[in-house]
């Protein structure tokens, strides 16, 4: 007997609110949060997922929005041609008959077409700002106060997402109504013209399965200057020291987010928020915690009070 708990669900109490939360091996969790308290806040480093993991999965019954459903163009007709290009290869993407090689190469033709119609189409800064104040998008409870803490202990969090970079720092911006200076978005980035006009992105595109890279080298400087890209280069090595990781996903594939990292100890959060029971078995088996039916942030808000 191991004495591990065999990963019992538990109803508990959060902040006032219900929530559902499975361990998988409750010993080995315990080992890995004293090993992250021994290390401190210096140590730590926090690694997230955007849709579905930071963003509630349901508002009021309806689905919640990516940060790409968001971005409405102004010519209805591009809107119509990446929602075309979603029903087709949104199903490729969970089809579990395609080699690996294949999805990648169907998932950078879908990422670099999508891309292609929004440059061809007209994006403008002024129309991100719109589409996010018109978009079903949320924060779960507890996410702001989660950054709140993890920026007062300087403990960084990268938020790497397939998404768009400039609705993700949008949203943060109109739902959050602060920046955060220990926090990074690491996702697919637009350039503008002088006029404001969408040109291009920035760097490699980032699609759902190449998230298994390390977030940092992916990621873009935020400016074209010389001496962002040393502060990016700087920020890299200084991350690669923080060797304990808290990572927050709502795939298994989210896993991978830190894998270009030489960590010590990682706790892995997952959200698993519809169809639980074709999933909960390999969810809870792939993360140290899983919470279940779109639950809130408070339960990793109290984890992380405890880690720094
Ligand atoms: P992520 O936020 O988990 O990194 O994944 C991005 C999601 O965006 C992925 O599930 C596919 C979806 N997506 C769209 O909804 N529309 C698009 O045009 C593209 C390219 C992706």
């Amino acid at each position: 007997q191991s004495g591990k708990n065999q990963g019992q669900m538990e109803q508990i109490v959060v902040n006032g609110s219900e929530t559902q939360v499975v361990v998988d091996d409750s010993n080995l969790l315990q080992k890995k949060i004293s090993a992250i308290r021994l290390g401190g806040p210096a140590k730590l480093q926090v690694i997230a997922d955007f849709d579905a993991t930071l963003t509630k999965y349901r508002i009021d019954g309806c689905r919640g929005q990516s940060s790409h459903n968001v971005l409405q163009q102004e010519d209805p007709e591009f809107n119509d041609k990446r929602q075309k290009l979603y029903e087709y290869y949104h199903p490729l993407e969970f089809d579990p008959t395609i080699p690996l090689d294949e999805k990648t190469k169907l998932m950078e033709e879908w990422w670099g077409k999508t891309h292609a119609l929004l440059i061809e189409g007209g994006v403008t800064y002024n129309g991100i700002q719109n589409s996010v104040a018109k978009a079903t998008i949320a924060f779960r409870d507890g996410v702001t106060e989660l950054l709140e803490l993890l920026e007062e202990k300087g403990v960084p969090v990268l938020i790497f997402s397939a998404g768009l970079a400039d609705i993700i720092e949008e949203v943060l911006k109109q739902k959050v109504h602060r920046s955060f200076k220990n926090v990074r978005v690491v996702s697919n980035r637009m350039v503008f013209d002088e006029n404001g006009h969408l040109r291009s992105f920035k760097g490699k595109t980032i699609h759902v399965l190449n998230k298994n890279e390390h977030a940092l080298d992916m990621a873009a400087p935020l400016h074209d200057h010389f001496d962002d890209v040393n502060g990016l280069s700087e920020e890299k090595s200084a991350l690669k020291k923080r060797t304990n990781v808290l990572l927050l996903g709502d795939h298994i594939g989210d896993l991978g987010m830190s894998d270009g990292l030489d960590y010590e100890t990682r706790i892995s959060v997952g959200f698993l928020n519809d169809r639980v029971e074709d999933s909960l078995e390999s969810y809870r088996k792939a993360f140290d915690i899983l919470y279940l039916n779109d639950s809130s942030m408070h339960g990793v808000l109290k984890l992380a009070t405890h880690l720094c």
